[in-house]
């Protein structure tokens, strides 16, 4: 087996945190060849266009890509297909990352660290399976154009498109379904069936599969508006919870809220050949660049995910998790997560942390 990983660090934070991740997985000891390339903001500064060929090739030959994140105030005048966050799409796009995994897990020793109450988030276990590379993110026809109808004709107007082909919720609806089966055997769909038409598709294809191949799944099916209430007045009651991608875009940031702090959600996005990019949930975050002060912990708990999905070592997999919870007990805390008689550290003393408890 090559396990060869294209390490994408990006922009603002992505550096520190990445850092953090690829010393956990040297503190491992298997021998991953990892190469470095230039992703985003930093890309198009130095090669002119946020996913370089010489990047993009990168990542199709690698197994696993382990990803920082993209994006800076300064580059967001710039014409869309040359933004930073065009990396992160061009690369879901050419990859074929259609399943997108964000589990919402609140560690015990940060349910003070939510601003939700700790009866309602204390054991929360979520796992959001959004759908990644369909939707309105990559439906066309989309742009701008002079109305012809509407409310008022002859003006200048925008138009994205929604859409879903049945192949493709039949894909992500498997996903979820066999993610259900190691776990609690209960699926929430989430559409908005009661006033889009490609929602309505989404719901009669994931309840076929459902019934034909997944008759053991408790299947439910919950409109989006709902489910954006659900998450907070009683996020529990989900488990796995399969969503199309503007949605899924949508709830995750919201269910990290729930994990004490977006820093701590990991995300990892497959395709069908168990080639998958490893990302933290959250952004850049330019204002705290380069100050060392960042949460690490998405990111290694990404590398973690990547061992699992992408190599099979669940063994590695779990020992950083542990070591993850390891250090949240004996009280080590970045600023995001800090609370009261905890010991407050920098972002790569976070990563000597988990190595330590490793
Ligand atoms: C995410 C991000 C991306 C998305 C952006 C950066 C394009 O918000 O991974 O959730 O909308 O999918
Ligand atoms: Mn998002």
């Amino acid at each position: 087996m090559s396990n060869k990983i294209a390490v994408l660090p990006g922009d603002g934070i992505g550096t520190e945190i990445v850092d953090q991740a690829v010393k956990v997985l040297k503190a491992l000891g298997t021998p991953f060849e990892m190469e470095f390339a230039d992703v985003g903001g930093v890309a198009y500064a130095n090669h002119g266009h946020p996913l370089p060929e010489s990047t993009l090739k990168l990542a199709r030959e690698a197994d696993a890509v382990l990803f920082g994140a993209v994006g800076d105030f300064k580059y967001d005048k710039l014409e869309r297909h040359l933004r930073p966050e065009q990396a992160i799409l061009g690369l879901r796009k050419a990859l074929g990352l259609f399943a997108n995994l964000r589990p919402a897990k609140c560690f015990a020793q940060l349910t003070g660290a939510s601003t939700l109450r700790p009866e309602v988030i204390a054991g929360l276990d979520i796992l959001i399976v959004r759908e990644l590379t369909g939707d309105i993110y990559f439906g066309t026809p989309r742009g701008r154009r002079t109305a012809v109808d509407g409310h008022f004709p002859g003006t200048p107007e925008a138009f994205d498109t929604m859409r879903y082909s049945v192949p493709e919720v039949e894909r992500i609806a498997r996903v979820a379904f066999e993610a259900a089966r190691k776990r609690n055997n209960k699926v929430t769909s989430v559409d908005k069936a009661n006033v889009l038409e490609t929602s309505q598709l989404w719901r009669d294809v994931v309840t076929r599969i459902g019934r034909e191949e997944y008759p053991d799944v408790t299947l439910e099916h919950m409109y989006v508006d709902n489910a954006a209430m659900q998450l907070v007045r009683a996020p529990k009651a989900l488990d796995v919870v399969l969503t199309g991608n503007i949605f899924g875009d949508i709830l995750s940031d919201e269910a990290s809220m729930l994990t004490g702090s977006i820093g701590m959600l990991a995300s990892a996005s497959m395709n069908d050949k168990k080639q998958g990019l490893f990302e933290p949930s959250h952004g850049s975050a330019p204002d705290i660049a380069g100050k060392n002060i960042a949460n690490p912990l998405a990111t290694i708990l990404s590398a973690a995910m990547m061992l699992r999905y992408s190599f099979d070592m669940n063994e590695e997999a779990d020992a950083i998790e542990k070591a993850v919870e390891k250090v949240l007990a004996a009280g080590i805390r970045t600023g995001d997560i800090m609370s009261e008689g905890c010991r407050k550290v920098s972002c790569s003393e976070m990563g000597d942390a988990v190595v330590a408890a490793l």
